[in-house]
């Protein structure tokens, strides 16, 4: 579902709100991680996230990039008299767990929402937005996902029924309350925006102080969902940059029944499009061929590519599309992907170099395979279905 508004309203919106900066510390390349939601939804508990933590810095991911460890919705409890948000039963000391996150050279992350609930229905963090920042600073928390969820019934649609350029202002200064608020505590707190790519967020997102936006709703592991996802993509690139960034949602690889190859190329495609890179499985069950995925760390290199230019898709031809990224260094990321479930048309495909921009073979490494390879204009190629071939061309020929 994406409900788009006139420039015009997005402007107009814009100049009534005050722009505020993003979070001075943020980090320039996209965020990677661990977010509890994908595989643990509403069971996750505080064991759950210090096994998360265990399990990135035993695994390697740490070192191969994944420092957040970020816990989604479920873990609110009540509110008491001084209107203080307590965690429930299933985090028994925030504090606690944050400094043990912390020992691990990690950051932590938490979730809340604008609204008086959340899309699971704990308390959000209306009217009590500063409070609630202050309490994150306390914990020593290092990231927040703000789900708007709650606040479209109670707020939006209550205050502004039927008018969707009224409720698009409501929900934007929402969304700069608690940027300022993250600001106010002085600690630097990567600001992550969930409303799932609404009102063209990416125009007005930085201006409310956020580091990344979701740009979709939710992910699924099934590759027809994240074949959606990639594909609403296009277009979005220019509003990729250091510090800011596009989210297609977190990771679903090794999730599922995502077949291997389609675990490559959903986290080949994550890099491509300069997305965050939150892993969403049980990492205390993570086979070996995932973790092969997650940690390749030529692929991890183009997510991280300190340009911050996301991919864009150049061409297609029957169900095969041709995507390109433009690196550091003047290289450049080639992304061929069979996005087709049965046989593919043209058969066989053949790469088109001067399509990409590309003069004569391009030599290159095959970040699957590790080897190098020879691209050539109109080489045919044979790819799996919903596999890929990406290459890096350090120094391509025009
Ligand atoms: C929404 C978000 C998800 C997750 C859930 C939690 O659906 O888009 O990523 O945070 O809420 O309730």
């Amino acid at each position: 579902m994406r409900i788009t508004a006139p420039l015009s309203i997005v402007l107009l919106a814009l100049t009534s709100l005050p722009a505020i900066s993003q979070s001075p510390a943020a980090p320039q390349a996209p965020p990677m991680g661990w977010n509890s939601w994908n595989y643990f939804a509403g069971r996750v508990n505080d064991a759950d996230i210090r096994a998360a933590a265990d399990e990135l810095v035993s695994t390697g991911m740490k070192d191969a990039g994944y420092v957040y460890v970020n816990i989604d919705d479920t873990w609110e409890g009540e509110r008491d008299v001084h209107g203080e948000l307590h965690p429930n039963a299933k985090f028994p000391n925030m504090k606690a767990l944050a400094d043990y996150v912390h020992s691990k050279g990690l950051k932590i992350g938490i979730y809340s929402s604008p609204g008086p609930t959340t899309c699971g229905g704990y308390a959000g963090s209306l009217g009590h937005e500063d409070q609630d920042a202050r309490m994150y600073a306390a914990w020593g928390i290092d990231y927040l996902k703000y789900d708007l969820c709650g606040y479209i019934g109670e707020v939006m649609e209550k205050q502004a029924p039927d008018d969707k350029a009224a409720q698009m202002r409501l929900m934007m200064a929402a969304y700069a309350k608690m940027g300022q608020a993250l600001r106010s505590t002085g600690r630097p707190i990567t600001y992550s925006l969930c409303q799932y790519g609404w009102d063209a967020v990416w125009e007005w997102g930085p201006s409310v102080g956020a580091n990344l936006w979701r740009t979709t709703g939710d992910v699924t592991p099934t590759w027809d969902r994240i074949y959606a996802i990639v594909s609403q993509q296009e277009g979005l690139e220019k509003y990729a940059g250091p510090g800011h960034w596009n989210d297609p949602d977190m990771l679903e690889v090794g999730n599922g029944k995502l077949s291997l190859a389609e675990n490559r190329t959903h986290f080949s495609m994550w890099a491509m499009l300069a997305a965050p890179l939150l892993a969403g499985n049980d990492l205390t069950a993570m086979k070996p061929e995932i973790k092969a995925i997650l940690t390749n760390r030529d692929v991890i290199a183009i997510d991280q590519d300190r340009l911050a230019r996301q991919g864009a898709r150049i061409y297609s031809d029957g169900e095969v599309e041709v995507w390109t990224r433009h690196l550091s260094g003047g290289a450049l990321a080639i992304a061929v992907v069979n996005v087709g479930s049965d046989r593919y048309a043209p058969h066989p495909f053949q790469l088109s170099l001067t399509k990409l921009g590309l003069a004569g073979p391009q030599t290159g490494k095959n970040l699957w395979t590790g080897k190098t390879v020879t691209l050539t204009d109109n080489m045919p190629l044979e790819l799996a279905s919903h596999d890929l071939l990406l290459v890096r061309v350090d120094k391509p020929a025009r």
